[in-house]
């Protein structure tokens, strides 16, 4: 009988196949290499369509404290783009001192995600910035307060009259809140060069490392543009996460908290594995310290098996070429 691995690998390769003959039938060939034709991963590419007055705008508003119910939140206060787009804490503290129990995820690349949240209750980005806004852990606001907030600033009220027709209202706000989310993209990591052609942009131990994450089934489930976002798995497939764990808290129990079926208890999002050497702690409980910890931690409960330190220092080599440059958007030059 196929495990759970090998089935995924299956569908992987049943997906890539029709990925492939899309491709094929594109005529712009172009972006077409080797490296690309046989990933699962293919490179980040900078959007192309967004308006940048509304990107700056939504920058401003992602920077701007209004946003909680107490000033002391901004988006940026845990999405600091200068620390990979996160707080760099093991669990988030929100509006009110209010202690949550989540990590909190990186705003780059979340264009990319198929659902959005750890356990995917957000299906775009204007229902994270809802629920956020909403939520009393994290913002802990209401939006009439926050719109008057924001149309009383002569500045805003001035903007979004020049964007939008309408002014400020809940629409225009998640509109260019979204609009510098999707800007956020990390483009040209050394990995990225790498499938494009460039058989020097990453080291021999990197792409030692890069071997294992294929052969060892990882890429299985961190797949796609993001190497993650657009799938749920089970955090424990061979190893219960819950025998680690001392506490167990309500967000453990992930997809179950939206679906209520007991198959769901400790499904995840798969997250993107996109810059990851920046975003430390890992895992939804930002229980794993380094790296090298999140690896042993993976390949213990993911695929089955204990790793060796040279193959666990060559997956990290790897991990280590997914960091991208860091968007024109998040320029503070050119903050408005
Ligand atoms: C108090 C900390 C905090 C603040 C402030 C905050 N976030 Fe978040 N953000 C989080 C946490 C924690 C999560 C994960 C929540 C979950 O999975 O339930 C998250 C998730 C997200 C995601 C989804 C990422 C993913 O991969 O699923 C996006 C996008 C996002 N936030 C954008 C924003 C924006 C825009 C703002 C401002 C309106 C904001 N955040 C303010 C902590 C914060
Ligand atoms: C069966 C699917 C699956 C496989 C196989 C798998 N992962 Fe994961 N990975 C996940 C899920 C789900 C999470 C989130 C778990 C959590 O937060 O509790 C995760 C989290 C991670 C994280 C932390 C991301 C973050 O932002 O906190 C890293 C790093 C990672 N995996 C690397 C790997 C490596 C390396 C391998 C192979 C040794 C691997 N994964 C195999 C599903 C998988």
């Amino acid at each position: 009988m196929l495990d759970k691995v090998q089935m995924i690998l299956l569908s992987l390769m049943l997906l890539s196949c029709t990925a492939a003959q899309a491709t094929a039938s594109e005529k712009d060939a172009k972006h077409h290499s080797a490296a690309m034709q046989n990933t699962a991963i293919p490179p980040l590419e900078a959007p192309t369509d967004l308006s940048q007055p509304k990107v700056a705008l939504g920058k401003a508003l992602f920077n701007d404290a209004r946003f909680s119910s107490n000033l002391s939140h901004s988006c940026a206060t845990c999405h600091n783009v200068t620390m990979g787009g996160t707080d760099r804490q093991a669990t988030f503290v929100g509006a009110n001192h209010r202690e949550g129990t989540l990590n909190t995820p990186t705003v780059f690349n979340v264009s990319y995600n198929f659902r959005q949240f750890w356990d995917g209750r957000a299906k775009n980005l204007r229902d994270v910035i809802n629920d956020h806004i909403l939520d009393k852990h994290i913002l802990n606001n209401q939006w009439d307060t926050l719109l008057k907030e924001l149309n009383e600033n002569p500045k805003y009220h001035e903007s979004f009259k020049l964007l939008y027709p309408d002014g400020v209202n809940k629409i225009n706000v998640q509109d260019a809140l979204e609009s510098y989310l999707q800007s956020l993209v990390t483009i040209n990591a050394p990995f990225d060069r790498y499938l494009k052609g460039d058989t020097k942009a990453i080291s021999e131990d990197a792409i030692k490392g890069y071997e294992l994450f294929n052969n060892l089934g990882c890429i299985s489930c961190h797949q796609g543009p993001n190497i993650g976002g657009n799938l749920y798995q089970k955090m424990g497939i061979y190893k219960d996460y819950f025998n680690s764990k001392q506490k167990i808290v309500e967000s453990d129990l992930g997809r179950f908290n939206v679906t209520n079926k007991d198959e769901d208890t400790l499904v995840f999002k798969v997250p993107s594995l996109r810059n990851i050497a920046l975003t430390a702690p890992y895992l939804h409980d930002g229980s794993a310290k380094t790296l090298e910890d999140v690896v042993q931690i993976m390949a213990e409960h993911q695929i089955g098996k204990s790793l060796k330190t040279h193959e666990i220092s060559y997956i990290v080599k790897f991990l280590e070429t997914l960091t991208g440059e860091q968007p024109a958007s998040t320029d503070t030059d050119k903050k408005n």
